[in-house]
């Protein structure tokens, strides 16, 4: 996960089966499941729970392959996993992880009544949401410009099929103009 997957694709195209099995790797390397485990335990003890060695109902937002649900458990919580990917997901499920898990999308909404969960960690799950939501209107118009070029390509394609003469494709075919040159 070294380039921001935000920048990429969205979380359920990026991680997808390809991005699970890297995930398998990146489960199995000691160095990040040393990382994911102190971060996690610094999200837990922001959470200040009480210590009161009662077990908390715990949600964990962006759950992935669900290595900080580990910690989770250590700590003694119960815990439900979120996430997007189905993939994902499923290696959670082949790790055989204690919290049950959800696939859903954080943006969504949770649908959890009030008062259900004592608390909820990400381990860089919500900041990559939070840094995509800002960038929208970037993301929109690149997919709106790859769907116009699409549609002007098979409209060319149809007319030289016509016989008609159509100026050849290039890079600016289908390029929006500004209103002056
Ligand atoms: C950097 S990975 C975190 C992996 C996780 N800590 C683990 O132990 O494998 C980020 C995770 O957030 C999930 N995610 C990204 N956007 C999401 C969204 N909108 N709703 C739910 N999950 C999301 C991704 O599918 C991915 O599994």
């Amino acid at each position: 996960m070294s380039t921001r997957p935000e920048l990429q694709a969205p979380p359920e195209i990026f991680y997808n089966d390809s991005e699970a099995l890297k995930s398998l790797k990146y489960t199995s390397s000691s160095r990040i499941v040393e990382i994911q485990a102190k971060l996690s335990e610094r999200a837990l003890e922001l959470l200040a729970l009480p210590d009161d060695d009662v077990p908390r109902f715990l949600l964990y937002i962006g759950c992935g392959s669900g290595l900080s649900g580990e910690t989770i458990s250590e700590y003694g919580h119960q815990w439900i996993g979120l996430d997007i990917s189905s993939s994902m997901v499923n290696v959670a499920v082949e790790r055989e992880v204690e919290g049950d898990l959800l696939l859903g999308d954080m943006g969504q909404g949770l649908g959890l009544r009030a008062g259900v969960i004592d608390g909820a960690i990400s381990i860089s799950a919500v900041q990559v949401w939070v840094s995509s939501r800002n960038r929208p209107r970037k993301m929109q118009r690149t997919n709106k410009n790859g769907k116009r070029r699409e549609w002007v390509l098979r409209k060319k394609e149809q007319s030289r099929r016509k016989g008609n003469d159509v100026p050849a494709d290039s890079k600016y075919t289908a390029r929006k103009r500004k209103s002056r040159f």
